[in-house]
């Protein structure tokens, strides 16, 4: 099973490449991707029979290509995530791309059904609006459990509170639905959230052998949904990957052995695959001293990076010299490292609650590069245009060599769509 890294507050390259080389040539924010990580992150998981990456998490189209490439397949939130994985390459059969959703909007179900996409349902009405377009369509079930779990209040998929997922009492209800519409229950999903309680998840996977059981004969797909943890400071861990299988391979067994015939069994993660792949690089551009407190202003705010300020989420932060020098034999101080937005709570360093927090961090100087790290999953994706900022340029490095896989946003990109009325 992995062990936490130990995350330095010092960092001159990344995947072999100066920060600072980078930084000149692509300016900065600039998001970086390294694909060894998340060629590493898919072998760990290669005891499942199908990896379906949840692009929610980072979904540039050489991203996917590379996944593709790579025998993962993907699901598909949306009509645009629809897109995403045809433009990069997924083929509409076959499962490739799985569309994951509570409900339908009129473009996603007509591109659904255009293409005959396999649906994993997560209302009863989708049952049926399929089923209109669709007869005789097979479908999965997105279970809720009635529990869930997750770093924050806001990504716990599970539980009364949870708007996801059909209700695991109403699995009579949508099986009869199904029947009139002439739709088949393949496979059943469950998504509640992240964790590493394992004695969390063998109650996560009892609950579906019952609904499978419940369904009955017709299930040949399980999917244990996404959620794998990723440590994001030293006092977090990895799951132990290999209980995580073994729950959920016996219960696959269980379920093939009752059903005379095999079930595949999947996992859907998104952050597990990307996360650790992905670094904001920043410019620090003031560092400013207001009473007590040492401010580290940077090029990229929450526009760039929005888990610190939505969740109180933690990213290892570490810094480079312009010059791509150490800073090990620099002064550590407590610093407060925030963005450039016109908002207090634009700070990197703040937890669940409050946000004037700081981190210590070697002595910063205007020109040095920060760089936010473990920023691959829910980074880019979760970027945002406001105070009219540009959206920053995404890298790709593959084979020791650094490549452009989205370039930086224009003035002419932000107002593209914007119309000024006689
Ligand atoms: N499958 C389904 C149906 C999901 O809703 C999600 C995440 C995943 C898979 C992938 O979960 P993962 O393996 O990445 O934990 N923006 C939040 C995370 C929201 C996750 C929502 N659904 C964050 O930055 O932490």
């Amino acid at each position: 099973s992995l062990t936490t890294p130990k995350f330095s507050t010092s960092r001159h390259q990344i995947a072999g490449i100066s920060v600072a080389e980078l930084a000149k040539q692509y300016g900065t924010p600039l998001y970086v991707y390294d694909l060894n990580v998340i060629e590493q992150r898919i072998a760990d998981l290669s005891q499942f029979d199908v990896i379906r990456y949840a692009q929610k998490a980072c979904g540039n189209i050489a991203i996917l290509d590379r996944m593709r490439r790579r025998d993962v397949v993907v699901d598909a939130v949306s009509c645009g995530e629809i897109q995403r994985a045809l433009a990069a390459g997924y083929s509409p059969h076959d499962h490739q791309i799985v569309y994951t959703a509570d409900i339908f909007d009129a473009a996603a179900l007509d591109l659904v059904v255009e293409h005959k996409l396999h649906v994993n349902c997560g209302s009863p009405d989708m049952i049926s609006q399929l089923g209109e377009r669709l007869p005789g369509a097979e479908v999965t079930l997105r279970i809720n459990p009635g529990f869930g779990h997750g770093h924050s209040q806001k990504t716990n998929t599970g539980g009364e509170q949870s708007k996801h997922g059909i209700w695991h009492t109403q699995i009579d209800d949508c099986l009869r639905r199904a029947d009139q519409y002439g739709v088949t229950v393949t496979g059943l999903h469950m998504h509640i959230g992240s964790g590493t309680d394992l004695e969390h998840l063998s109650e996560v996977c009892e609950a579906m052998e019952r609904v499978a059981m419940e369904v009955g004969r017709t299930i040949t797909t399980i999917s244990a949904g996404g959620g794998l943890p990723v440590p994001y400071s030293e006092s977090e861990s990895y799951v132990d990957l290999e209980k995580y299988f073994q729950l959920w391979d016996s219960t696959r067994n269980r379920l093939s052995e009752s059903f005379g015939h095999p079930v595949t069994l999947e996992i859907e993660p998104g952050r597990y695959l990307s996360a650790e792949s992905g670094f904001l690089v920043a410019e620090v551009r003031s560092v400013k001293k207001v009473g007590e407190n040492l401010f580290v202003l940077l090029d990229a705010g929450f526009n760039d990076l929005a888990r610190p300020v939505m969740y109180g989420s933690h990213h290892p932060i570490s810094v480079c010299s312009s010059d791509g020098a150490a800073v090990e034999d620099r002064d550590t101080v407590e610093a407060v490292v925030g963005g450039p937005l016109c908002e207090s709570g634009d700070i990197f360093t703040q937890r669940e609650g409050g946000y004037v927090h700081s981190r210590a961090l070697p002595m910063c100087r205007v020109g040095d590069f920060v760089i936010l790290e473990n920023a691959g999953a829910y980074g880019f994706v979760m970027a945002s245009n406001y105070n009219s900022k540009t959206r920053a340029a995404e890298v790709l490095i593959e084979h020791g060599q650094a490549k452009l896989i989205r370039r930086r946003e224009t003035f002419e990109d932000l107002i593209r769509c914007e119309i000024i009325p006689e």
